[in-house]
């Protein structure tokens, strides 16, 4: 199993670039059910969650042009798609594959999934995705560990209300709303970035979808036809971004980003320059210009446009360092605090009460073995290894390597003492 070994940084500088979103890629990557032509998708990122996402379309039958070398395009077929059940072995790596369901329920009017279970960081059921595809029409039965969904009707547009707001619920109604016979209405639909592409590309493909980057969607189905979807690029990964800047603050380093999108990490950003940091940027880039004294913050994790729960691990190591006490609560996943015990090896002054961290700045943090728990905790454990003195092994970067593509080589090419080593 490979491990990261960390040495403390001086400064870091340079430039990095930043891959396109994993979470956007892989509805899109889903979307290319809908389609009837072969879908060419640039600025895929390398990462192991979208080569299991092609994998499983591979294996139901879609053709999918070849993803090792090295190249950011892909070009997807699914027009020989014909198998529709996503099997436990390939669901059990990667929940989010429940974002086959929507589009091949519509498309073929039945389809099973393997039920994704729980994972690290909480319980993280699907009921919502599957309640609202009822209110569609389909008939859902759970039997030995998989979800069963038939259409025989084909799916009805409705009105769906979310009872909370789900980023893969919505991304999965909206594709299972394109092939829909009449209007889907999704009330309190997720806003993230992601989904917002993921609506953009399917209204310029013919699916009329009005309030894009609200939280009230309206999909105009297509009754079943497939649709035509030109060439598009991938968004740039807004929480990789988050996660350098977070290393330019915690090393107290210049670093500019490339390839990045300012607009998508809002209270990203805001929560940075809170913390005595400044931030500059154009269209396509984002310095951040760190303060030498990092203040302490308060940071509640939110729904988009809030403070992203996929960045409260990074900001969690950051606080380490900052000028007094901080305050983190995670209001949306029950169990998303496992960095912390790690993190406190290393000598960090935590403390967990429920969703809430307290974190007493100013603490020397040392280096020593710790373990990735999931992927963003695994992101937090480089930041602290970067500072924390002496040598830091981060092991189990599975987690690491199903978001995150290239960390270390782009760590490197801005001067981190960082390397991939096998146990
Ligand atoms: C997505 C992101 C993940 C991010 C999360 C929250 C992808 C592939 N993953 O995950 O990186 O951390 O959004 O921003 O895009 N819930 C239910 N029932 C459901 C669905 C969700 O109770 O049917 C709950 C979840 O347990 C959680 C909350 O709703 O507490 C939000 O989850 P959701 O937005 O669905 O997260 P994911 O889409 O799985």
């Amino acid at each position: 199993m490979n491990y990261l070994q960390i040495n403390r940084a001086n400064t870091l500088n340079g430039n990095i670039k930043i891959s396109g979103a994993k979470n956007a890629a892989l509805p899109l990557i889903a979307m290319t059910i809908l389609a009837k032509n072969r879908v060419d998708i640039k600025n895929l990122p390398h990462v192991v969650d979208i080569k299991t996402l092609l994998k499983l379309l591979s294996n139901l039958g879609a053709s999918c042009s070849d993803f090792s070398n090295g190249s950011d395009i892909i070009s997807i077929s699914t027009s020989a798609l014909h198998e529709t059940k996503a099997t436990y072995d390939i669901v059990r790596t990667m929940r989010a594959s429940i974002l086959v369901l929507g589009p091949i329920l519509a498309r073929f009017g039945h389809c099973e999934v393997s039920l994704p279970g729980g994972c690290a960081i909480g319980q993280r059921p699907v009921d919502l995705h599957l309640k609202a595809l009822e209110q569609m029409g389909a008939v859902i039965n759970i039997e030995a560990g998989y979800i069963h969904a038939t259409a025989p009707d084909g799916l009805k547009g409705c009105q769906i209300i979310f009872d909370k707001i789900t980023v893969t619920g919505t991304a999965n109604i909206v594709m299972a709303a394109a092939l829909a016979k009449g209007i889907t209405t999704i009330t309190n639909a997720a806003r993230e970035p992601e989904v917002v592409q993921l609506c953009e590309i399917l209204n310029a493909s013919g699916v009329k979808i009005d309030g894009i980057s609200t939280g009230v969607l309206t999909i105009h189905g297509t009754d079943g036809k497939l649709v035509d979807i030109a060439e598009f690029s991938v968004i740039p990964d807004r929480i990789e971004a988050g996660t350098y800047l977070c290393a330019g603050a915690i090393t107290n380093s210049e670093l500019t980003l490339e390839n990045a999108n300012h607009k998508h990490l809002g209270a990203v950003i805001a929560k940075l320059e809170e913390m005595g940091n400044k931030i500059s940027f154009t269209d396509t880039t984002i310095t951040i210009h760190p303060s030498k004294v990092q203040k302490h913050v308060k940071i509640v994790t939110q729904e988009y446009p809030g403070f992203p729960t996929d960045m409260q691990a990074q900001f969690l190591a950051l606080t380490t360092q900052a000028d007094g006490t901080s305050i983190i609560e995670e209001r949306l996943f029950e169990n998303r605090f496992m960095h912390v015990s790690e993190l406190q090896r290393m000598g960090a002054d935590i403390s967990l009460s429920g969703h809430t961290a307290t974190i007493v700045g100013g603490t020397k943090l040392s280096g020593t073995d710790v373990m990735a728990t999931d992927l963003r905790a695994s992101s937090a454990l480089v930041l602290a290894g970067l500072i924390a003195d002496g040598v830091t092994n981060v092991h189990r970067i599975y987690h690491l390597d199903r978001g995150y593509d290239s960390l270390e080589v782009k760590l490197q090419n801005v001067g981190a003492d960082i390397k991939r080593l096998n146990e």
